[in-house]
């Protein structure tokens, strides 16, 4: 679908029990499946991909989300969960970070690009991740395999929007927190410097398939990021998604002008 394609079908909410998948309206039922098989064919070139089409913006995207959680330096447990997490960048950051208390939780629907996370572990037999508890799990953002009130904190980096509902990851954020926990999302968001917004949209729907073409041998699934990250909710209307999930003292920020934003938020 073409970057000229109107706002106003842009963000069309699809009918009934039907799920945007990019600017496509898919049954919900279906949706997963086909967010799934996006990443099982990119997991292998998924980081390369990520250095290529940010320039390696996403490097100081993913390090400022884990400075803004400012993981503890002491040695009492600390124990995150990074849902979405992937081949474990932000993991594996937050237990750089973190004091010797630090423990880990990567959850991702993906069994591929969970093997591709485990790969980074054992090419990296010295560092931080390898020397704290780290645990890789299996699992749907929308039904968390933990127990209620198990992690002191909740990230999730250019994951939400790939969920088919949104709000039941939200409070299954919620419910997997301790009273006093943190959320803090990552994820692709709206653009608001005027030209920049003109740019962005034509390096994002013309280069970036033709990357994901190149690089990864496959342009749909980079369609289907750039169209994803068009159909998210903007930065407010997500502050308002989260509030509504139960989180306390919501806030945002933008990141290179409006490109990527972090929102955060408490279980109080
Ligand atoms: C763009 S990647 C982000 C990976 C990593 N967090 C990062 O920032 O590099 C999106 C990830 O979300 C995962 N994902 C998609 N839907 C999910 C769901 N419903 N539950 C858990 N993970 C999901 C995918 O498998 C993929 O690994």
């Amino acid at each position: 679908m073409s970057a000229a394609m109107s706002e106003d079908v842009k963000n069309q909410a699809p009918r009934g029990d039907e799920a945007s998948f990019g600017f496509a309206s898919v049954s919900e039922g279906a949706r997963q499946g086909l967010v799934n098989a996006v990443f099982s064919k990119v997991a292998g070139r998924y980081d390369l991909m990520n250095d290529l089409m940010s320039a390696g913006l996403h490097r100081l995207w993913k390090d400022e989300l884990v400075n803004t959680l400012a993981p503890p330096k002491s040695a009492t447990p600390f124990a995150l969960i990074d849902v979405a997490g992937g081949t474990g960048d932000i993991a594996f950051r937050f237990l750089d970070a973190a004091g010797p208390g630090g423990q880990a939780v990567i959850c991702d629907i993906s069994k591929e690009m969970i093997e591709a996370g485990k790969a980074r572990v054992d090419s990296n037999k010295e560092s931080a991740q390898s020397r704290k508890p780290l645990m890789f799990v299996q699992g749907n953002a929308e039904a968390l395999p933990f127990e209620p009130s198990r992690f002191d904190a909740y990230t999730i980096a250019f994951g939400i929007r790939n969920v088919t509902h949104i709000d039941a990851a939200l409070a299954e954020a919620f419910r997997v927190l301790k009273p006093g926990g943190r959320f803090l999302c990552l994820e692709f968001s709206s653009v608001e410097m005027p030209l920049l917004d003109a740019l962005y949209d034509a390096y994002s729907f013309n280069a970036i398939p033709a990357l994901g073409q190149l690089v990864a041998g496959d342009a749909e699934a980079y369609r289907y990021l750039v169209e994803s990250i068009r159909r998210f909710p903007r930065q407010e209307r997500f502050a308002q998604m989260i509030r509504h999930a139960g989180f306390e003292r919501v806030r945002y920020r933008n990141l290179t002008g409006g490109i990527a934003a972090i929102h955060s938020g408490w279980r109080l």
